[in-house]
């Protein structure tokens, strides 16, 4: 299978334009949950690069070493990129200093650990990443979701479609019996992932109630929404795709992503700025 290449861009993203409080289709949690996740990325994206470059000298492959350069030049613009966004939420009066001082003491504290286990969690985590990018847009999940958010992810999405192997690559290219390590790592990755975006998710809700920008009728209305069609259908096929990772022979590209890159990358690639 050919491998799509693995372009670095720095789109111009304006996020001095109004965005609305809830953008992903007016619902709260929805909305949450993404901006959970945005404030883990930056932290979460420099401990993925930090762990990938701990072992680029013990790779040999030039196709693979020309992808861990592209990788580490797409997750440095995504972290880029997502903290410009936290200004966004501060003005719309969220705060969140207390949590992203504890991820970033945790992704401080995690360079201690053994540096296989650093990237097993790194390719663990790229298949979260890359597995909701692919159903993100397969499900059409951006539908009525403010334009300058929709272009943050469906940049995002497709860069985490056209590197999800490398990583992975990496672990099993350095390690030879590779499949307890990098289900050690997925585990690891999978609680600390569950874990800070429950309590991302918690925090920006509770503000909400408590500025009384969301009534407990909006809540409930919110969580129903997420629990019928497309989302139902969205989060049983993440469960699925989630699990495939166990799979003793799995590779990120036995899903075979090219329709859907080659579907969204002109999408992308009209962000002004991009192609840099
Ligand atoms: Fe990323
Ligand atoms: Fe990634």
């Amino acid at each position: 299978m050919t491998e799509p290449v693995i372009l670095v861009r720095k789109p111009a993203l304006d996020f001095e334009q109004p965005i609305e409080r809830f953008y992903f289709a007016g619902n709260p949690i929805k909305t949450h949950i993404f901006n959970a996740l945005n404030l883990l990325f930056p932290d979460g994206e420099r401990f993925f690069v930090k762990s990938v470059h701990d072992h680029e000298k013990d790779v040999h492959d030039p196709a693979l070493l020309r992808d861990i350069k592209a990788f580490a030049g797409q997750e440095g613009q995504h972290a880029h990129q997502h903290e410009r966004f936290f200004a966004v939420l501060e003005q719309q009066g969220y705060r969140f200093g207390r949590l992203l001082e504890q991820f970033r003491g945790l992704a401080l504290w995690s360079r201690k650990l053994p540096r296989w286990l650093r990237l097993s969690i790194t390719a663990g985590a790229e298949h979260y990443t890359a597995t909701m990018a692919a159903l993100l847009l397969e499900h059409d999940m951006l539908e009525g979701c403010d334009p300058t958010l929709r272009d943050l992810i469906l940049w995002h999405a497709v860069e985490e479609i056209e590197h999800k192997h490398v990583a992975y690559d990496v672990l099993v290219k350095v390690y030879r019996f590779s499949y307890p390590l990098r289900i050690v790592g997925f585990i690891a990755a999978s609680a600390v992932i569950a874990a800070y975006t429950a309590i991302g998710l918690r925090l920006l809700l509770r503000q909400d109630g408590r500025a009384r920008r969301l009534t407990r009728a909006q809540f409930v209305d919110a969580r129903r929404a997420l629990g019928e069609g497309k989302e139902l259908s969205f989060r049983r096929a993440l469960r699925r795709s989630l699990a495939r990772y166990f799979v003793p022979g799995f590779h990120p590209n036995h899903k075979d992503d090219r329709a859907l890159l080659a579907t969204f990358v002109p999408q992308i690639a009209q962000l002004s700025g991009s192609g840099a």
